[in-house]
């Protein structure tokens, strides 16, 4: 060692992206998460061999938490007939062996529970990511009906939602808490309900798409009530010592839609109903799945996660394109949010977070990779210094 915390015999603490983050009763080994990204590859709900080397591949990577995509809490409430559910213990036990893979490999194993709302009955982003329509029946993708807080499609040519009943909106608050309940059976130790990009809270959430005049609607509160029913549905289901997210669209991104200062309202209210972390992404109720109305930029959500984080005292999560270790680490180092999600960037480099540790350089010898690779790689390193070859 031969910089000045060495020489006083210290050990340089490593960069907050590696250290160790304890929530309620959980600690994962780094502030790197995975956020949930729909396969689309379902059968009536239930993973397969796609999904255990999708979320195996990451905890092999040195992720520090994975949440499984969104896992519809009833049957309609799925995006796409290849989306996960968790509406039956069927499915809660064939999640069991992603679960077992991710903590086989270290990470924490966490689960996104979602209803669709009127985003539901979609084609798979391959098949056009639109209503469902006569071609995708012929394949045998039936369209269903899709249920919203008021009958405004999402986009042009998008199903038309039937409103909910002020009394059937208590079914869905149930289906939520059973869910929870099922991710504990199956193991997880990690929860995130999801309130974000235009499903079913969202929709309630947002005055674009929430037109009621009754007690789920109107006001903020009205509009908030649905989120704050389902956490606390949520919160009684799942064990007070596991840690719970709530994920936002911080913004609609429309002038007339949900603004920050609604999200850190909210975040507030989540807070004291015993949520441990709000996961700031934004957009995806207004306009097409397709159109981006909050312009991109690298960590363009990033002052999100940074104002909840400040102005409701709540651990927060940032995401969306942070590509890096540097720009994780800056963004920690400055206070921005609590967590780092890396969502295409692992698509892209499953071994996204052992190789960020390599570039903050804090392990030149590759022993956080799996001692299957890392053994090789190493000595291939050394090859390629006696070769002079630098990369
Ligand atoms: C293939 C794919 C699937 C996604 N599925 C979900 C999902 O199930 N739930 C969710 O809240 N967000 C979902 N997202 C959004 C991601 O979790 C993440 O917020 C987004 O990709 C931005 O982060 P990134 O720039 O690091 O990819 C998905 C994104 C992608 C690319």
């Amino acid at each position: 060692m031969n910089n000045a915390a060495g020489e006083a015999g210290q050990q340089a603490k490593p960069p907050l992206l590696f250290q160790p983050i304890a929530i309620k009763s959980v600690t994962a080994r780094n502030r790197i998460v995975v956020p949930p990204l729909c396969q689309y590859s379902a059968r009536d709900g239930i993973p397969n061999d796609w999904h255990l080397v999708h979320c195996g591949s990451y905890a092999r990577g040195g992720a520090g938490i994975i949440f499984v995509e969104a896992s519809g809490v009833e049957k309609r409430g799925r995006i796409t007939h290849g989306c996960l559910g968790i509406w039956t213990d069927e499915q809660g036990e064939a999640m069991k062996p992603l679960v077992k893979i991710m903590k086989h490999h270290g990470a924490v194993p966490g689960l996104q529970i979602a209803h669709a709302g009127r985003k539901a009955s979609t084609q798979r982003p391959w098949n056009g990511l639109s209503a469902l329509n006569d071609e995708d029946s012929a394949r045998g993708d039936l369209p269903w009906e899709v249920v919203g807080p008021s009958a405004i499609p999402a986009d042009e040519g998008w199903l038309v939602p039937r409103q909910l009943a002020e009394d059937e909106i208590g079914g869905i608050v149930t289906a939520f808490g059973l869910a929870a309940a099922r991710a504990h059976a199956s193991g997880f130790e990690a929860l995130e309900i999801h309130g974000a990009h235009g499903y079913l809270i969202q929709s309630f959430l947002s005055p674009l798409s929430n037109k009621r005049n009754d007690g789920y609607g109107g006001d903020l509160a009205g509009r908030m009530r649905l989120a704050l029913e389902v956490t606390r549905e949520v919160r009684g289901r799942w064990p007070g010592n596991k840690p719970l997210f709530f994920r936002i669209s911080s913004v609609d991104g429309s002038e007339d839609g949900w603004q920050l200062a609604d999200s850190i309202a909210l975040a507030k209210e989540l807070k004291a109903l015993g949520v441990d972390c709000i996961d700031c992404s934004s957009g995806g109720n207004a306009a097409s799945a397709t159109v981006n109305l909050i312009p991109r930029g690298l960590g363009f959500q990033v002052p999100y996660a940074s104002a909840v984080r400040a102005e409701a005292g709540i651990m927060s999560m940032a995401v969306g394109l942070i590509l890096d270790g540097a720009q994780a680490e800056a963004i920690l180092q400055a206070g921005e949010a609590d967590l780092i999600a890396v969502g295409r960037e692992f698509m892209y480099n499953p071994f996204w977070a052992v190789q960020a540790a390599r570039d903050l350089g804090i392990d030149p010898n590759f022993d956080m990779w799996p001692a299957q690779y890392g053994w090789w790689l190493e000595k291939r390193e050394r090859t390629f210094k006696r070769m002079g070859h630098k990369r």
